[in-house]
């Protein structure tokens, strides 16, 4: 009997914080409506909510985005005085709101504030003639906010005070590039990398998953320090960088300074056909990282029998990685704003629960090279 134990206790400490995943992510930005167009038509995403000043908002305007089970939304400001004209001006493009569905808002707002974390918005009630959601948020990194959503009392397009966008005729010609978002991860300021881990794990009762030392992923010139926490499902998975004594200055170090503070560094994607995804992401002008041949000359001894063919993830760049569990594909685009920041990175596992250690050193050498460009290394 006592070997039921550990896992008893493990459900009785996840319980307090249950999450049922990451419900939308918001990002704001400085054109809302040129963006909505970029991830529409680039990455085959469907509008189908908006909100401004035809549904009677003065200071800002949203785009609800959605395919597979991701919601995005891009919210630009309407008016200088607007609360995302200053944090645009301040951070640039970027995520603001990272939102997750929970049973019961109330109850992780209490249980989320009582542990510490900084409340900014009460549990409060969005209605409309579609029905009700409840809301609150809480403070993360930088200021990225975490806000938790209980929709089952709604049915209409996205919440209450967004208008349903009708799907246009093009929506439903071709098969889903994206299924899913496999984690966010947030870049924080050198030495808080601990300091967030533990909020994850007191605040939401995630536990780390696996960490990575800088020796494990550092190049030439720089290192980072990544931490991985998760909730008890798998749902959500937050990997946390902080930046690690590189030669030079590392890539987290740029983030940070362009950012002007802590921030999501990406989002990642998930796509059942990465070959398939990613070169039509390619056709449509999105850059990715470029990654040197000589990193596909490593993979057959490096991660043994894969299903695609190792030409395809050359030509189109996709890394691959293997864990104990399987293997997985991944790629990352250039930022997506003007400023080097935020960027998108495309998976598709094949069984593997990691995120690509063994990926990271390559990786590091081929966004080197691009910060170099950009004269920043
Ligand atoms: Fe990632």
């Amino acid at each position: 009997m006592a070997t039921t134990q550990p896992t008893a206790l493990a459900e009785q400490h996840k319980d307090f914080m249950p999450l049922d995943g990451i419900d939308h992510v918001e990002l704001w930005v400085g054109n809302a409506a040129q963006a909505a167009y970029f991830f529409r038509h680039a990455f085959g995403f469907t509008e189908i909510a908006y909100s401004g000043l035809e549904t009677g908002v003065r200071e800002r305007t949203s785009h609800v985005l959605a395919q597979g089970e991701v919601r995005i939304v891009l919210t630009g400001a309407l008016c200088s005085g607007s609360e995302v004209a200053a944090h645009h001006a301040r951070h640039g493009d970027g995520v603001k709101v990272i939102a997750l569905r929970v049973p019961d808002v109330d109850h992780a707002y209490r249980e989320a504030t009582v542990r510490g974390a900084t409340g900014l918005a009460a549990p409060h009630e969005l209605a409309d003639e579609h029905g009700r959601v409840r809301v609150a948020d809480i403070a993360a990194y930088g200021e990225t906010i975490h806000r938790f959503v209980d929709r089952s009392a709604y049915e209409g397009a996205f919440l209450p005070g967004y208008a349903a966008v009708p799907a246009a005729p093009e929506a439903d010609a071709e098969a889903e590039l994206i299924t899913g978002i496999d984690h966010i991860v947030g870049n924080v300021e050198l030495g808080a990398m601990g300091d967030w881990v533990s909020y994850y794990e007191r605040i939401f009762g995630m536990t780390e998953m696996i960490h990575f030392t800088d020796e494990a992923i550092s190049t030439e010139y720089s290192a980072l320090m990544s931490k991985v926490v998760t909730s008890g499902d798998g749902r959500v998975k937050f990997p946390i960088n902080e930046p690690a004594e590189g030669r030079r200055r590392s890539q987290i170090d740029e983030y940070l300074e362009f950012y002007e503070g802590a921030g999501a560094q990406h989002i990642a994607l998930s796509t059942a056909d990465i070959v398939r995804t990613v070169g039509q992401l390619r056709a449509r002008g999105i850059r990715f990282l470029q990654t040197p041949d000589s990193y596909y000359e490593e993979v057959p001894d490096r991660v043994g029998e894969i299903d695609e063919p190792i030409e395809d993830l050359k030509r189109l760049g996709i890394l691959v990685d293997r864990d104990d569990e399987g293997y997985l594909l991944q790629t990352f685009s250039a930022p997506l704003g003007d400023r080097p920041t935020i960027f998108l990175e495309i998976i598709e596992r094949h069984g593997a629960r990691g995120f690509g250690e063994g990926n990271f050193k390559a990786l590091f050498e081929a966004i080197e090279r691009e910060q170099d460009k950009r004269g920043n290394l």
